[in-house]
């Protein structure tokens, strides 16, 4: 495995993310992390983050110096490259300027391990204000940019090296390259972090955890929860008991689909409670969406309760936490436009021992663990669908009637879509009920009924979004049959607006 030590850089998930996709294990871990603990972990390589501080700041994050004679390989990027600098006593000047964006460079060691069998020039991406103005003794410098004469430093023989611009991001022409020749040139790491491995490691670690003690779990339907049940089922069978809360908001079949690949196929202990009219009750007469989501989101809490409190000697609880929620948590500040409540997040006071066997993965790699289990491929890959499910696609006050609409036109519309190959070419598509009502003409007759919007769009995270180009002859098909199929609905519209300045669902 190769750490990489945090120092506050926003790119550091992406060093740690690189690394998983070369087959090599890594982790993001503390800046402070103790020497001693590192020597626990011994690792083949170290990796220290760029960061937003200068080393002259009074609160600048810092590294025990011992680190430097442990023997273990370090790359430093940016504000790291600064700090191994400041360390070993060369010299780090504080910036008047910084240099943000694209740099050119020059490498000058044509034996450099770092650059190795990659050209002489090449583009990189520079973000900092201090530069190294004195390499460190017994360093070469291997590289240089215009603004900045030692853009990389290398000590072969200590097997120090440092690098003034950012290697994780895309726009650093050779950046995975680089990062290759450190974790396998340098650190002689192999490719061998594979799956099954985690699988093991977990089912073991949950067993040694857990012991002869009882868990549940709030199973919500969704991608994280049904993985995280499986696994637990796996490691410790009907030790576990996961709590479906269906709200009747979900899909069409979708509950059903989830009982019978998890509890009928797999055999996870599955208590389903169908909720819907609790839900529904809660919901009348309510038309704020964020009220709905509050309002779903502790009914949730409510019913899970109830039947936790039905069990006896439970000790653990069990969460489908992922890595970017770890990461992310406490550094959010940004402003809230939704709630996004997540119906499967409990609250951390139930006085339950947590467990999260997810926490170290990205929701790719839970993909592929979900698959790797034995969950259908279709379940695993599903689009990311709301907690509150289908409570938010009814705009306005939520009746089973309104469900109804939105539950059956969805269900077409993703039927259309898959027939004509594109679920894996659109980030995310469902259909939502604004609430108004239209004339039109079927049959002889005048009509004066509903209207369902499509919404289709493309992403790469579902921070920002644009409306899907699907093609006329699909939209035509699902217009028809959203037309014929479902009853009270005489006009399909179209959305085609980008994420900003609508938001990708409705409310
Ligand atoms: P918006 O509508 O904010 O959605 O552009 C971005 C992504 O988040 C999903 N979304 C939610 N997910 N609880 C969730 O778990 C929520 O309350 C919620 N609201 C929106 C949305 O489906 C899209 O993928």
């Amino acid at each position: 495995e190769i750490i990489v030590l945090d120092f506050g850089s926003q790119y550091n998930q992406l060093i740690t993310r690189r690394l998983r996709d070369f087959g090599v294990y890594s982790e993001l871990l503390p800046h402070d992390i103790s020497i001693a603990k590192i020597k626990e972990i011994n690792p083949k390589g170290i990796i220290f983050s760029g960061g937003p501080n200068s080393i002259y700041d009074e609160n600048a994050l810092k590294v025990d110096p011992q680190i430097f004679e442990l023997g273990i390989p370090i790359l430093g990027i940016c504000y790291g490259m600064q700090l191994m600098s400041y360390y070993l006593d060369g010299d780090v000047e504080k910036a008047a300027n910084s240099e943000y964006g694209r740099a050119d460079i020059a490498i000058e060691d044509a034996n450099s391990v770092l650059f190795s069998g990659l050209p002489k020039d090449e583009y990189v991406w520079m973000s900092h204000g201090d530069l190294v103005k004195q390499a460190p003794a017994g360093f070469k410098v291997v590289a240089s940019s215009k603004n900045c004469p030692i853009a990389s430093i290398a000590n072969d023989q200590a097997k120090l090296y440092g690098i003034q611009f950012h290697a994780e991001v895309r726009n650093t022409e050779y950046g995975l390259d680089i990062l290759r020749n450190f974790a396998f040139k340098v650190c002689g790491a192999k490719a061998d972090w594979s799956m099954t491995d985690f699988i093991d490691l977990q089912i073991a670690e949950i067993r040694q955890t857990v012991g002869n003690k009882k868990v549940i779990l709030g199973l919500s339907g969704g991608v994280d929860s049904s993985v995280t049940a499986t696994l637990l089922h796996k490691a410790i069978g009907n030790q576990l008991t996961a709590i479906f809360v269906d709200h009747g908001m979900l899909r069409k079949n979708e509950g059903d689909e989830v009982m019978a690949a998890l509890n009928r196929d797999l055999g996870v202990n599955i208590i389903r409670v169908n909720a819907q009219d609790r839900f529904l009750a809660k919901l009348k007469g309510v038309t704020d969406p964020e009220r709905k989501r509050k309002i779903i989101g502790n009914e949730f809490i409510e019913v899970f309760n109830e039947e936790a409190q039905k069990m006896h000697d439970v000790d653990f609880l069990a969460q489908g936490t992922l890595y970017t929620d770890v990461i992310e948590s406490g550094t959010n500040t940004a402003q809230t436009i939704k709630s996004h409540h997540n119906v499967g997040g409990l609250p951390k006071d139930m006085h339950f021992k947590l467990i999260e066997p997810l926490r170290k993965l990205f929701k790719d790699e839970v993909r592929e663990l979900g698959e790797k289990l034995g969950i259908p491929h279709d379940l695993v890959w599903r689009q990311p669908f709301p907690g509150p499910g289908l409570g938010i696609r009814v705009l306005g006050e939520v009746t089973e009637d309104k469900l109804k609409l939105v539950r059956d036109s969805d269900a077409i519309l993703r039927d259309e879509i898959k027939k004509a190959g594109l679920q894996e070419k659109v980030w995310q598509y469902f259909t939502v009920l604004p609430g108004i009502k239209s004339v039109g003409v079927m049959g002889d007759g005048r009509t004066y009924d509903f209207t369902i919007g499509i919404r289709a769009v493309t992403s790469i995270d579902g921070m920002t979004a644009d409306f899907a180009r699907l093609p006329w002859d699909v939209l035509q098909k699902v217009s028809t049959r959203i037309i014929n199929e479902v009853d009270n609905v005489n006009r399909v519209v179209y959305d085609v607006t980008s994420k900003p300045p609508s938001t990708i669902e409705w409310e």
